[in-house]
């Protein structure tokens, strides 16, 4: 028998001992489902991306080329949009990339990374692959938002508007965060262009906050994979060093750029999903769901009693609309559901008022 060991048990020991991230799932392009289930735009993207991905693609010597290992075009159009200066803006493949260069840039090995539970599942994830020690905090104690102890805390990821639950926190309750941590607050609006209030004003008064954005969800761009963060321009200064000098292509540089641009066509879209968002709840309410106030484009539903999340979960797979079901015991009484297109929400209540008629 031989000794040597096998490739895999070179890896280092945390990285063997973890389960990795589970997406949710993607069906294959061209199958019929209704896919409510990881919160991208039920819309196309704006037809000024289409014809601004056209161009770079009628003219292949651009292929050739890397692309701009700044991008800065996409970074300035970023920065006129929220008043602030190209060099306060960082642009990275998906706001999922960003967090890894946040976690590479300030977080030692065994140094505390926090976040909520609750919220999205790849911040545990990403912190042990980078030897942070996670403390996970409850979102509520005694009916009230948690108010947590923040002593040694390096990074801490708030997700605002609240990821599955919907709702946002308040810029009080940010600032007051960022002021008494001895560290980075990051706070993850990957859905703030559904919300009333987001906490962009805050850079130019806080030092230790960063913003991230993303354009996965109302911009209807998750394929392009584009993710922005937003903070104090010494502190991008450091997050520019970690991060890969090609790390956006150049069609998503082009593609984000022209769907920036469009906020005529963001707001029309925006609209669209709050107004189906407002539509579902009610109809689901009336049918005895426990809907969560959504600042976002989706809703976290719980069924009425009789009726089990995960069965519903399954029987709605099986009429071909695929939503989200969390096994966490916090989650597991309830559905994430996305918003979609008005006829996509149609069939949805259709095939819920028969599933619970049967
Ligand atoms: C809270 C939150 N942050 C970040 C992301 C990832 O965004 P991106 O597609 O920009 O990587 C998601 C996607 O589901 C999310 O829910």
């Amino acid at each position: 028998m031989s000794l040597k060991k096998s490739g895999a048990d070179y890896a280092r020991h945390e990285i063997r001992q973890m389960a990795g991230y589970v997406p949710g799932r993607q069906p294959l392009p061209g199958s019929k489902t209704v896919k409510l289930n990881t919160n991208e735009s039920p819309f196309s993207p704006s037809p000024a991306v289409i014809q601004a991905l056209s161009q770079v693609l009628a003219n292949s010597d651009l292929l050739r080329r890397y692309p701009d290992p700044q991008s800065l075009e996409l970074r300035r159009v970023a920065a006129a949009l929220v008043g602030c200066s190209a060099d306060q803006v960082i642009a990275g493949n998906g706001s999922d990339e960003l967090l890894r260069i946040l976690l590479d840039t300030f977080v030692e090995e065994g140094e505390q990374v926090a976040f909520f539970s609750p919220s999205y599942s790849l911040y545990p994830v990403l912190t042990r692959i980078r030897g942070g020690s996670a403390k996970i905090l409850p979102l509520f104690q005694d009916g009230a938002l948690y108010q947590p102890q923040l002593d040694g805390i390096k990074l801490f990821f708030l997700t605002s508007p609240n990821a599955p639950l919907g709702f946002s926190f308040s810029n009080d309750y940010i600032r007051q965060m960022a002021e008494n941590l001895d560290g980075i607050l990051v706070v993850d609006e990957a859905y703030a262009d559904f919300a009333l209030e987001n906490a962009l004003p805050l850079i130019n008064e806080l030092d230790n906050l960063v913003i991230l954005r993303t354009l996965s969800k109302s911009y209807g761009l998750a394929s392009l994979r584009v993710g922005l963060g937003f903070a104090g321009a010494a502190l991008i200064n450091e997050l520019d060093k970690v991060r890969d000098s090609y790390n956006l292509d150049r069609l998503a540089q082009v593609g984000a750029r022209a769907a920036l641009a469009d906020q005529a066509y963001l707001q029309k879209t925006v609209a669209l999903v709050i107004q189906e968002r407002q539509r579902l709840t009610s109809d689901l309410q009336e049918m005895g769901f426990t809907v969560e106030p959504s600042q976002t484009n989706f809703i976290f539903v719980t069924p009425p009693d009789g009726c089990a999340a995960d069965t519903l979960y399954s029987d709605l797979e099986k009429a071909g609309i695929l939503v989200r079901y969390f096994s966490d015991p916090q989650l597991s009484h309830g559905l994430r559901i996305t918003i979609g297109t008005r006829d996509e929400m149609d069939q949805l209540i259709i095939v819920i008022k028969e599933l619970m008629a049967s």
